[in-house]
């Protein structure tokens, strides 16, 4: 830590408990929704990640780039729902889609055209000839996981440490594991992420550190013709974003199959809002299997897995059973195609690059004018600020940033009407395609804010 930034760190704890206090006065509303719900629901919230500090915050609806909240307080939503918001909130050709569907009938277990339309919209985005539906990231990774024992006849897996790839017992590994638990950098601990799941699986998931060929290489050599694959989040969304170095997938991949091995790209973050093609298009390596879910269902659950046709090819014989009730739902396959074919058109894709450009260059501005120790990273439509100068490459290098700069970062833009997601360092701010200007520069005031409140 520099001297400026240890300066700035003894203001810290005193901006974060104002803001706290101005979060909680603002939402009376929440804070009774949650004594409410405790009596009925376990934590009182919908998801554990929900269970957020100060309070968990109660919504009342979204429209466009706005989300509002039971209090009546409006914000620009910059968490865009972890990653699913990229159309924005009752986007037109959603409504269309889904109100057409509704009225003729959700359910039918049984496949409808339009899922043949999504795939060939999947294929030409991402490359993969063969497609299956599911309804959520965790079992589009889980059937990627299955899929890669399954073809290859081995049961070990690698997985990066850092990465998040669902709440499965295969990928709860190694997920946010603390400093003393990890291990050597040259040969990580496989650390269980949460209770209840057996060492015997956790045995089974062996772990590397992102951009580090030679561990990969490592572990490959000392388990020959076990392994049945890796599944890696191509550009790292769960620890801020980390992106690859130069020629690293390339280097997974051609690793991988070396050794008999497939290669997963878990998609789920970075799939469509990355760019058209997902992080595939942005780095130029297909791997043999695609997870793909938060954004690609406009806000409806939705979740793809895509691959070769020698992996894919192998469920179409029967090799793995790839099932579900709802795969293939049709609402969520209605929504999904709008979502491809009518609002992620390819001029949209255009207006998110030049938003981000304009996030970038106010951010940029910002932290020189007001001289922090932070730097930004973007892909696409989403990106994070990483308050510390160093760039990061992997979990270990993210592990030492100061989270109560992030939190403050959370509480001041929620304080002033922009809604980022929770869970400082760790999450990323989605652009929509209903944001405009005007809200970018809301965002980049409070941003401002920030850095007058850290430097005062
Ligand atoms: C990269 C990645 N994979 C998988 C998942 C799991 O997705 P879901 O929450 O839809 O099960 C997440 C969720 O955040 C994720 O970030």
């Amino acid at each position: 830590m520099t001297i400026q930034q240890d300066l700035r760190s003894t203001q810290l704890d005193e901006l974060i408990a104002a803001e706290s206090a101005t979060f909680v006065s603002r939402q009376p509303l929440s804070r009774s929704m949650r004594e409410r719900a405790s009596g009925v629901m376990a934590g009182g919230v919908t998801s554990s990640w929900q269970i957020t500090q100060p309070q968990a915050i109660w919504m009342s609806h979204g429209t466009g780039s706005k989300i509002y909240d039971v209090d009546g307080n409006e914000y620009v939503d910059l968490h865009g729902g972890y990653g699913a918001g990229l159309a924005g909130h009752a986007h037109p050709a959603i409504i269309d889609a889904v109100q057409h569907q509704v009225t003729r009938g959700t359910h039918f277990a049984q496949p409808s055209e339009r899922a043949i339309d999504v795939a060939d919209l999947l294929t030409d985005r991402f490359g993969l000839p063969l497609w299956r539906y599911m309804n959520s990231g965790t079992e589009a990774t889980m059937d990627a996981i299955h899929l890669m024992r399954a073809f290859t006849g081995r049961d070990l897996i690698i997985k990066v440490e850092g990465c998040y790839h669902g709440h499965h017992d295969s990928v709860q590994v190694s997920v946010l594991p603390e400093e003393d638990e990890i291990g050597s950098a040259a040969f990580p601990n496989s650390v269980p992420s949460s209770a209840g799941i057996p060492r015997a699986i956790t045995e089974k998931t062996l772990v590397v550190s992102f951009n580090d060929l030679d561990g990969l290489r490592r572990v490959l050599e000392q388990h020959p013709g076990q392994i049945a694959g890796m599944i890696i989040e191509p550009i790292m969304m769960n620890a801020g974003i980390i992106p690859p170095d130069e020629g690293y997938l390339a280097g997974v991949k051609a690793l991988l199959h070396e050794h008999g091995a497939l290669l997963t790209f878990d998609e789920v973050k970075t799939g469509l809002t990355a760019g058209p093609g997902g992080a595939t298009g942005v780095t130029g390596v297909t791997p043999d299997v695609i997870c793909l879910a938060k954004a690609i269902g406009g806000g409806i659950p939705s979740a793809a897995v895509g691959g070769s046709e020698d992996v894919m090819g192998f469920v179409a014989e029967g090799g793995y059973e790839m099932v579900g009730t709802f795969n293939g739902n049709a609402m969520a396959m209605a929504a999904t195609y709008a979502m491809l074919h009518d609002v992620l058109t390819p001029q949209v894709h255009v207006k998110l690059q030049e938003l981000q450009d304009r996030v970038v260059l106010g951010l940029e501005t910002t932290i020189a004018s007001y001289g922090l120790d932070a730097h930004v990273v973007s892909v696409g439509a989403k990106g994070c600020v990483v308050f510390q100068n160093d760039r990061v490459r992997n979990y270990r290098g993210f592990l030492g940033i100061d989270d109560r700069f992030n939190h403050a970062h959370w509480l001041t833009q929620l304080n002033n009407n922009v809604f980022l997601p929770p869970w400082g360092k760790m999450e990323q701010w989605l652009i929509s395609v209903q944001h405009d200007e005007e809200d970018i520069d809301r965002f980049l005031g409070n941003f401002t804010l920030l850095a007058e409140g850290l430097t005062r």
